[in-house]
């Protein structure tokens, strides 16, 4: 999507549809006013007759004739002002995309006048989010439906709007980098195996000088003493990869902070020889959504050039069953030497990640996040709009949190520590890979992955909530599918961390 900022007042910018927010009761004012002046009190009238409300998510469009540049005047529910935050205006922008598809607009411009409140920058940056995110069509492999259209430019006009333009483009470029993500992720596991996804890594390190990208094999893995992460890998013809990518951009600002990223990155999950049921296997091919994640987000940070230093690992593996896979009672010893009971093959995330974080520590990561959709306990607990965030550093938590409400990727604080330890004790081996109560499954599946993650700040965030939609959000996320969780959260951490 184009991003124009334009000092034009906003009766004479030239777009297909000319939005302008309006809040639950509607009151003309502002913008809204002004627009209502132009076109002869039309607006005003359509509040009367109850076609026009400010409900979250309506689009009431009003065809103009010589009154305006713009062809229609487009009003976008914004929901009652005591509710209004940034996801409003990206779900009001979001229902004006889709909409905008329907009817021939390519071109938005979108008034900003600070009416409806927050800060200037956060409003551009919900509009573009929403107008990009929204209109998402997960429809890639419908021979016969038309995609959805997208909106193709964005003009952001009215007296909130000066200066914004860096702002709206970054938020962009970001979105974008969503939902190519989104297409990874929706990706079905006979396209998406893991040497596929591997070399989607390479792809985007070959557009960027700034990453390195180094792929491992299987027996690449196996040698390099990640027993956890081979055994995972071991029952499908489809073998691992594990995919570092080395961000090192011109101007970092501090060579001392690493930032590591650590995706999951399983392409189906059947769960191994303790097989999943039938039902909702299939939505088992977005176990690979921190992984996807992870690659979206150096995507965006590599072409915006923003200045840290990153050491990204995505461990990807199918798990099978089958009569080379691993079994209930193996015990493997992970790459940090530690040895593991499975008691499950259906807890493989844990495993998978337990080398990935070791080798992230390896290869000098100092402040270390990972994302996976590693239990179905958060999603229960949480829902599909918060993933649940673990930790062992209090400040560097904050940080993640932080950047998360900015950016529109929601997470709520969890426990951890050692009382869930006690769940993971094995009569064999150091720790087992799951518990046979079914207390606290997120956090005792986060206490086995802080066995792991060595020294130095850690977080883990559990997505399986808020990576693939069994259904939609009611928001800006209006249909079932992946979300691109991750993304806008990474991007806007490391550009936190460069400033
Ligand atoms: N990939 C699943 C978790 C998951 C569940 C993701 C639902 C998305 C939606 C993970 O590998 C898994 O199977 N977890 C098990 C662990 C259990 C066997 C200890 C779970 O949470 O049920
Ligand atoms: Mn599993
Ligand atoms: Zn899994």
């Amino acid at each position: 999507m184009q991003i124009e900022v334009v000092e034009t007042p906003p009766a004479g910018v030239e777009a297909d549809l000319l939005v302008v927010g309006v809040l639950d009761p509607v009151e003309l004012t502002g913008a809204a006013a002004e627009l209502d002046a132009l076109v002869g009190g039309k607006l005003a009238h359509l509040v009367e007759d109850g076609e026009l409300t400010g409900k979250r998510g309506s689009v009431t469009v009003l065809h103009t004739l010589d009154e305006l540049a713009a062809h229609r005047v487009v009003a976008a529910g914004l929901g009652a002002a005591d509710e209004f935050d940034a996801d409003a205006l990206r779900t009001a922008a979001a229902a004006v995309g889709r909409r905008a598809g329907g009817i021939g607009g390519k071109t938005v411009a979108w008034v900003l006048d600070g009416q409806s409140g927050g800060a200037a920058a956060d409003q551009a940056r919900a509009v573009v989010d929403g107008l990009a995110i929204g209109p998402y069509d997960s429809g890639l492999w419908k021979t016969e439906d038309e995609r959805r259209a997208q909106v193709e430019r964005l003009v952001l006009c009215g007296p909130g709007a000066a200066g914004l333009d860096d702002e709206a483009r970054r938020a962009a470029v970001i979105a974008e980098w969503t939902n190519r993500c989104r297409d990874l992720v929706n990706a079905p596991g006979n396209e998406l195996t893991p040497a596929r996804l591997a070399e989607r890594a390479e792809e985007i390190a070959g557009r960027f000088p700034s990453i390195a990208c180094e792929v491992m094999g299987p027996d690449e893995i196996l040698a390099a003493g990640m027993g956890a992460m081979s055994a995972v890998g071991q029952g499908s013809v489809n073998t691992p990869r594990l995919v570092t990518l080395v961000y090192e951009p011109a101007g970092a600002v501090s060579s001392e902070l690493v930032l590591g990223l650590v995706g999951k990155a399983i392409t189906f999950d059947a769960g191994g020889l303790s097989l999943k049921p039938a039902g909702r296997m299939d939505e088992m091919k977005s176990d690979m959504g921190g992984g996807g994640a992870v690659l979206g987000a150096l995507g965006a940070i590599a072409e915006l050039e923003l200045p840290v230093r990153i050491v990204a690992v995505v461990a990807s593996c199918e798990n099978m069953p089958s009569g080379q896979a691993y079994r209930p009672g193996d015990i493997l010893k992970a790459a940090s030497g530690r040895t593991i009971e499975v008691t499950n093959t259906d807890a493989e995330g844990r495993l998978v990640l337990a080398d990935a974080l070791w080798h992230a520590r390896r290869r000098g990561a100092t402040h270390v996040l990972d994302l996976a959709t590693l239990t179905g306990g958060i999603v229960v607990a949480l829902g599909d709009y918060y993933a649940g965030l673990f930790g062992n550093d209090q400040e560097w938590l904050e940080q993640i949190q932080a950047a998360g409400e900015a950016s529109g990727d929601h997470m709520w604080s969890m426990p951890l520590g050692p009382t869930y330890k006690r769940y993971l004790r094995s009569a064999f081996a150091d720790l087992k890979n799951s518990s046979d109560v079914r207390q606290a499954t997120a956090a005792v599946a986060a206490e086995f992955l802080h066995e792991f993650a060595g020294e130095g700040p850690w977080a883990h965030l559990d997505i399986a909530g808020t990576a693939f939609l069994e259904r939609g959000r009611g928001d800006y996320y209006d249909s079932k599918g992946a979300t691109g969780f991750g993304v806008r959260l990474i991007a806007e951490l490391a550009r936190r961390l460069s400033a």
